[in-house]
């Protein structure tokens, strides 16, 4: 139970990913941020299910299955799978990770649709789009290049051009076309359905007053609502990855309608596996729904959101936390440089409680952008160059985790092991003025840093009272003590084993794992917000285990090193389009294939073959020889003749439908494009190759 105030229900999100990405650090530190609050909830005693799930639906994930020739739903599937294990690997304490292509999340979207209707806040507008005949589909901005028509520059998005910022409408783009096909676009008409969102303004302003936001984002929301709201498409043509609208034809809900309703369905999931109602968290107002989300995606959950679970009678957010991006030494995430880091790949190099602390170091309540600088390059066109030793990762996780909580915490747990046979003494006298001084100041002040997600000043505070903890230790010199008199130094050592105790339960919700370790040696019980006092005497305490290493700066590279790897090589979806390797071969076997160059005289298409071209080449003999190549999809003839490539000069000639085919041209198949193998310069035709 809690301490003084009644339990609380908590009902705790944080952003839901998209299903065709992993986890990285920039998504870990909304996790984080969120997996500190809920932690220190229940630690507080207060009853809490923090909830998140895969954002399964929309454009880009439809169109990646139909590049991959599988089902949306397998890609969503497969990186739900990921995210799991990618959280667990952070220890992120979610009571459950769901879809939002559940039925649960599917009836909740249903129920708000339907209560929408009733309330006649929805309506049909005929919208116009960008229409690719080629895709037989509309086309979101996103998926439409062209010239920008400010700078020129070729081949920018259709919403804003990425060389000189600026934004326009797909229609002021020169030459746009689609993003998938390269065919033409042509403005067409549809009906789509609109959410009144401009109704719902009176009731926006009322639940906005009562601050439930960070100040900053309070004045952006004021602004939107001071300028009027404007109603909301809430539909999107078919084909799209999405729920289909209730008794529409071919027109599905837009990602971001069933986005937020999946908060509600991974909490339906949760209750039902639970025993418990989700009414309890989503109608019940005695439940404080809390979002965790990041500054680009206000809009919607500041107004959308709420207007849309108050039309359907669900509680509204009682806070929506907004963080800042994550940047890495000062700059985006990039992959080139190796700054763009998966979660997986920290973990294969670096213990996840490093980065929770250094994230919890930095973060406030306010967005402000959150920077984790790994070092420095020597060379900056040489990423092996990194020197980590003078980040401030590897500097602040030494010196105040390491260094001054968990290394106060091994000397005070070691000299009791060694020296005073783990017993623990009568706590001195100096110990009520200590834990006064925790109860009063500390306790209150850390308390209201995690309440209001600024761990920065709870991870301020608490180093502070380290550094009291140390000198207190290094000034009654326990070690020396000892000689003349034994239990004066197991005085000293109780007040020690209670600061670490009191240390270790403040940092719990930041540090789990390391705090589980402190536990098992002082032999106390999984600590909670009560435990935080000075109590602990006249008992033994366990056996020392190592807490936590020092951050290696060498991990710190190796990691960026295989981020950098990691993101040169192809797409692990697109590897599997690769067929297995052959059966091995001997070298002899190799020796056999005899490769030559060759010159390509002419290339003709043939009559009758769509995917032939016929070629008439010059391997070094008297005579040309013809061979059939399927490359026509890809290759017009002109590009061919005069060209060196690589032939297979000893292959038995097959006798084809359109002639004899007396060779074999080599060329690599990504599965998407065939391209011809060639030579750097030019070879006489008949060289060999090998
Ligand atoms: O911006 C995003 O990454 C979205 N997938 C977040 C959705 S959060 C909520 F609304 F579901
Ligand atoms: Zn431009």
């Amino acid at each position: 139970m809690p301490e003084s105030s009644a339990r609380q229900r908590y009902l705790i999100t944080s952003a839901l990913p998209y299903a065709n990405g992993d986890i990285h650090l920039g998504y870990l530190v909304e996790a984080v941020m969120t997996d500190i609050f809920a932690r220190f909830q229940r630690m507080k005693g207060h009853e809490v299910a923090y909830v998140c799930a895969s954002d399964a639906h929309g454009t880009p994930i439809e169109l990646k299955a139909v590049e991959l020739g599988i089902a949306p739903e397998e890609i969503a599937g497969s990186f739900q799978k990921a995210h799991v294990r990618d959280l667990k690997g952070f220890q992120i304490s979610l009571d459950m990770f769901h879809t939002t292509h559940s039925e649960e999340t599917r009836r909740h979207l249903n129920a708000i649709y339907q209560a929408a209707r009733d309330k006649g806040l929805i309506y049909k507008k005929e919208v116009e789009g960008f229409y690719s005949p080629e895709d037989k589909r509309f086309l979101p901005d996103r998926w439409i290049r062209g010239t920008c028509p400010k700078c020129k520059s070729p081949d920018q998005y259709g919403d804003s051009c990425e060389v000189c910022n600026s934004t326009y409408r797909p229609t002021d783009l020169i030459d746009a076309r689609s993003a998938i096909s390269g065919g033409s676009l042509e403005v067409r008409k549809s009906s789509h359905i609109f959410y009144k969102l401009s109704a719902t303004q009176p009731f926006l302003q009322e639940w906005v007053r009562e601050r439930r936001m960070p100040e900053s984002t309070l004045q952006f929301v004021n602004e939107w609502l001071a300028a009027g709201l404007r109603d909301w498409d809430i539909s999107r043509d078919a084909p799209y990855f999405g729920f289909p609208i209730p008794d529409e034809k071919d027109k599905y809900f837009y990602v971001w309608v069933d986005a937020p309703v999946g908060y509600i369905g991974a909490t339906e999931k949760y209750c039902r596996e639970s025993g418990r109602s989700s009414d309890d968290f989503w109608k019940d107002p005695a439940c404080k729904v809390v979002h965790v989300i990041g500054k680009d995606i206000v809009y919607f959950h500041c107004l959308f959101w709420p207007s849309m679970l108050k039309t359907a009678g669900y509680n509204t957010p009682h806070r929506v936390q907004v963080h800042g991006f994550l940047t890495v030494n000062g700059q985006k995430m990039s992959k080139s440089r190796g700054t763009f880091i998966n979660a997986s790949t920290f973990l294969k190099h670096l213990d996840p409680e490093y980065l929770r602390y250094f994230y919890a170091s930095k973060t406030r309540p306010e967005p402000d952008d959150l920077d984790l600088n790994i070092g420095s390059w020597e060379d900056p066109e040489d990423p092996g160059s990194l020197d980590a030793s003078k980040s401030e990762l590897v500097e602040r996780v030494n010196s105040e985790f390491v260094n001054n909580q968990a290394n106060f915490a091994s000397r005070v747990i070691q000299f009791l092991n060694k020296r005073l046979e783990s017993r623990l003494g009568a706590l001195p006298a100096e110990a009520q003025a200590i834990g006064q001084r925790i109860r009063e100041y500390f306790k209150p002040a850390i308390e209201k840093a995690y309440a209001g997600f600024d761990s920065a000043q709870a991870m301020r505070l608490i180093n502070e009272l380290a550094l009291e903890a140390n000198k207190y230790f290094q000034d009654q010199e326990p070690w020396k003590v000892i000689r003349q008199d034994p239990e004066r130094a197991r005085a000293i050592c109780t007040v020690g084993a209670n600061y670490v105790k009191v240390l270790t339960a403040f940092i719990k919700p930041v540090a789990p794992n390391y705090c589980a370790r402190v536990e098992k040696s002082l032999a106390v019980d999984s600590l909670s917000w009560q435990d935080i006092r000075f109590d602990l005497a006249q008992r033994t305490i366990g056996q020392f285990e190592t807490l936590i290493p020092r951050v290696d700066p060498d991990s710190v590279k190796a990691m960026v090193l295989e981020s950098r790897h990691e993101a040169a090589a192809p797409q692990a979806a697109s590897k599997e389009l690769h067929p297995p390797l052959r059966e091995e071969i001997s070298i002899d076997d190799f020796l056999k294939i005899d490769l030559r160059v060759a010159q390509v005289l002419k290339a003709q298409s043939v009559e009758g073959a769509d995917k032939l071209l016929k070629l008439t080449i010059d391997v070094g003999e008297s005579d040309p020889r013809t061979i059939f190549a399927g490359i026509k999809k890809h290759y017009r003839p002109e590009q061919l003749e005069g060209r060196r490539i690589i032939v297979v000069a000893n292959l038995k000639p097959r006798k084809m439908r359109f002639g004899l085919s007396q060779g074999m041209l080599l060329a690599a198949d990504d599965g998407e494009d065939v391209l011809l193998l060639g030579v750097d310069a030019e070879p006489s035709p008949g060289s060999t190759v090998g």
